[in-house]
């Protein structure tokens, strides 16, 4: 059953801590308040509620993220900037990877007509996905780890990945970087933040690409972002 992903005023502070207690639970509400508490020591919160990014991200989904990303014009802007890009390459299919509810796959879908495919560890968000992109075509959801990607090799013209790397440790992130080249033909595409906070790692994705050798066909920052100093764009030509 689609999550309900209707977008309506914002209820009193109060208001909201009880419903989140009453629907999702106790664990749900404790990870809320450490969320937005102890900002002043990073190391902490990252020990406390990012220990395990899949348990984080199945607890941050729902309609409540929902409602605070839809809630920004910035995030908006950015999806469409990268969809825009994305398009320029003319790709003949394409998967994200960290797809969370759709918003790129849903910016996508507006400028080109390929297969899209969209995959996320969190059961949360892809609930969120299926009710973001219910009655929008050609587009398929998984719920999968990306770095141990359900795909043969070489199955999608283009993978593409919009801060989720930068959401996982070293050794994962290697290992997703690889499966994204292993599953895609002809171009890998990512943004990747580079700051740290305590759930960002922050990578230097074309750095990675260029040291494996690979051919950069574009880097840079996201020029409608907040953060262009630290956001990085690129694509990567994986065919040569
Ligand atoms: C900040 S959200 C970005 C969602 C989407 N890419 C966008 O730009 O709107 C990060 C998403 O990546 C997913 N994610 C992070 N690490 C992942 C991993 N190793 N495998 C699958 N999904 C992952 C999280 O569940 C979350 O939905």
């Amino acid at each position: 059953m689609p999550m309900d992903t209707t977008i309506t005023a914002e209820p009193p502070l109060p208001l909201r801590a009880w419903r989140a207690l009453r629907t999702r639970g106790a664990g749900y509400a404790w990870h809320k308040a450490l969320r937005r508490t102890s900002g002043r020591w990073p190391s902490w919160k990252r020990r406390l509620i990012y220990a395990d990014p899949r348990r984080y991200w199945t607890l941050r989904g729902g309609a409540d993220y929902f409602r605070e990303q839809e809630g920004q014009v910035a995030r908006t802007l950015r999806a469409e900037w990268i969809a825009g890009r994305l398009a320029a390459y003319r790709p003949t299919s394409v998967l994200e990877v960290g797809c969370g509810y759709g918003k790129l796959l849903f910016a996508l879908r507006e400028r080109i007509e390929a297969p899209l495919a969209g995959l996320d560890f969190s059961p949360t968000q892809l609930g969120c996905a299926r009710g973001f992109l219910d009655g929008v075509d050609g587009v398929d959801l998984f719920l999968g780890r990306g770095d141990r990607l359900p795909f043969a090799d070489g199955s999608f013209d283009m993978v593409v990945t919009s801060a989720v790397i930068l959401h996982n440790p070293p050794e994962v992130a290697d290992r997703i970087r690889r499966e994204v080249v292993r599953v895609a033909r002809r171009f890998a595409a990512h943004n990747e933040e580079m700051n740290l906070s305590y759930n960002r790692y922050g990578y230097d994705t074309a750095a990675w690409y260029r040291a494996e050798g690979r051919r950069i066909a574009e880097v840079g920052p996201i020029p409608v972002d907040a953060d262009a100093q630290t956001s990085q764009f690129c694509v990567v030509r994986l065919d040569g």
